[in-house]
């Protein structure tokens, strides 16, 4: 496990993904039944983007750092979160911060180090609990959730050579044993092969209700480069895709360069 989040928390694709999360949670509160957040791959809860790591990459100032003085309306609530809460955070505390008292956080992190800081991250919040384990094998293990109601969270590194199609096939597993989970992949942009064989799994799964949000920063022509990113989403919450485009089109006016586009597709209808 070489992967170390720290490198590229608040970078554009972290804005993007949390500024969509955000959206996507609100959407599961429309409703007062409380429901569970399984985040799969969480990372360390929280970053500090002064820290030597994030400042080696510099990563975040050509993320978050082009947003924090002059935020555009549609991801003005994102930035406010991330100044309420201090430092950058990640998936684990955007999710905490948003969650009602009734709802629930479970966060998962293989990797030893980052486990121990996402538990601390996470301590003083009675609703979450952190685990060190495989984020994958938690799906069978939390799914169905006993408030029937759930959004998975699913980030991987994508250090492995064949993550899209581990993915598919847990997903789909997961999936089939709880059908009405509203699941959030994110996905590299690195050129449209890979993706397009993700979505061609899922639908072979017999997945249904799955729409792709996406931002290229530039075509996706070389592959060596991440030239975009995506958040692959089962039954998303009812108006999502109407606030999702907004934010998506804010992601390409901060982050985009030349040839730069956003997409909002269902990719497999209900
Ligand atoms: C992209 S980062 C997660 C970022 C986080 N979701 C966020 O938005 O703040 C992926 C994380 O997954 C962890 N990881 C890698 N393989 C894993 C696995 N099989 N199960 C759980 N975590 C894993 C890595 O250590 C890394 O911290």
């Amino acid at each position: 496990m070489n992967y170390r989040h720290i490198y590229h928390a608040g970078n554009f694709a972290d804005v993007m993904k949390h500024a969509l999360l955000l959206r996507l949670l609100a959407g599961l509160q429309r409703k007062p039944k409380p429901f569970l957040v399984l985040d799969t791959h969480a990372g360390l809860g929280a970053y500090d983007v002064t820290s030597e790591q994030a400042e080696k990459t510099g990563e975040w100032r050509d993320g978050i750092g082009r947003l924090l003085d002059a935020p555009p309306p549609a991801l003005a609530d994102y930035v406010e979160t991330i100044r309420r809460l201090g430092l950058y955070p990640g998936s684990p505390l955007f999710t905490i911060a948003a969650l009602r008292s009734t709802d629930r956080l479970i966060a998962c992190e293989l990797h030893p180090e980052d486990a121990q800081i996402l538990r601390r991250t996470l301590r003083p919040y009675a609703n979450a609990a952190a685990h060190e384990r495989d984020g994958y094998e938690a799906l069978g293990a939390f799914l169905p959730p006993p408030e029937k109601r759930a959004l998975v969270l699913i980030d991987p590194p994508f250090e492995r050579t064949d993550e899209f199609a581990h993915l598919a096939k847990t997903l789909a597993a997961a999936w089939r044993k709880f059908p009405s989970g509203v699941y959030v992949v994110w996905y590299p942009i690195k050129h449209r092969a890979p993706v397009r064989g993700f979505f061609e799994a899922l639908r072979l799964a017999g997945v249904k209700d799955l729409i792709a949000a996406e931002l290229l920063r530039r075509p996706d022509t070389d592959p060596t480069r991440l030239n975009g990113a995506g958040l692959a989403i089962i039954n998303p919450p009812f108006g999502f895709e109407a606030e999702a485009l907004p934010i998506l089109e804010a992601c390409r006016e901060a982050f985009g360069e030349a040839g730069a586009s956003v997409a909002l597709e269902r990719i497999i209808n209900e």
